[in-house]
């Protein structure tokens, strides 16, 4: 609800207005509001920011820089607002990420020829990996992988050939994401309160779906399920949680 109040705002429909931006077109997000030292206040409230469709679906990727509301949500009105600059919007070509449906032989050459591939620079050949149960061996690392319904993935008993010896080294014994924090460091009035916690409480478990071979994978890539509990306690599982490439 509170994404939907700037669309009825007048002060900031006539900030998009002298922007020549189509209301239709804006979708807004709410932040937490975050705590840097102010005198406590104990309403509820969230910062929203709007962003431009027209052309993506990504719209992330065009923010509208500049303006910024507050929301109390106990009111659920508009307390505060702010339209400081007119900063350009990023063009929509280019930004879509959506899967273009097709086969899987399509999808695979649209992987290859496509800019993943490109990006992170994978590899082409056979895999230098192994897997044999949860173990997986690649290059002079040896390590099991399991998943956990409250970390996601999870990498124990990590150990490294040591050539002189021939025997491997553990260096760790288990490894996981507890959180993902994004502070963006970031000074500018619409930025600095955007230190999101993006995995904490929820964890990297069961935040997760599936993968997607040939759209979120390369081709040779090795998929893992994970199995969650679900509300009657019985085990449940999803496929392609995580991979190993
Ligand atoms: C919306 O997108 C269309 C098509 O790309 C473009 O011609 C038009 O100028 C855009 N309108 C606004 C207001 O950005
Ligand atoms: C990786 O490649 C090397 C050299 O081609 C090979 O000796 C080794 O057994 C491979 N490792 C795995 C885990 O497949």
């Amino acid at each position: 609800m509170a994404n939907a109040l700037p669309l009825e705002y007048p002060p900031f429909i006539a900030s998009m207005e002298k922007r020549g931006l189509k209301l239709e077109e804006i979708v807004c997000v709410s932040f937490t509001v975050g705590w840097f030292g102010e005198k406590k206040n104990s309403n509820r409230v969230v910062k929203v920011n709007c962003y431009y469709l027209n052309g993506t679906v990504n719209f992330y990727m065009r923010p509208i820089e500049g303006v910024i509301l507050v929301v109390d949500l106990d009111q659920m009105k508009v307390t505060w607002y702010n339209d400081r600059a007119i900063i350009p919007i990023p063009k929509a070509e280019g930004t879509d990420y959506r899967q273009v449906k097709g086969t899987k032989g399509e999808g695979e050459e649209r992987f290859r020829s496509g800019s993943i591939e490109e990006k992170v620079g994978m590899q082409h050949d056979e895999p230098n990996f192994s897997i044999e149960g949860h173990t997986v061996r690649w290059e002079n690392w040896e390590f099991h992988l399991a998943f956990d319904m409250r970390v996601g993935p999870i990498i124990s008993v990590a150990s490294i050939l040591d050539p002189e010896q021939n025997t491997y080294r553990r260096v760790l014994y288990r490894g996981f994401l507890s959180e993902i924090f994004v502070p963006y460091m970031d000074l500018t009035f619409e930025w600095y309160f955007r230190t999101i916690f993006d995995a904490g409480e929820y964890g990297g478990g069961v935040s997760t779906t599936p993968l997607q071979p040939f759209t979120d994978c390369p081709p040779h890539a090795h998929f893992m399920d994970g199995y969650f509990t679900n509300q009657d306690g019985s085990p449940t599982k999803t496929p392609n949680v995580f991979l190993c490439i």
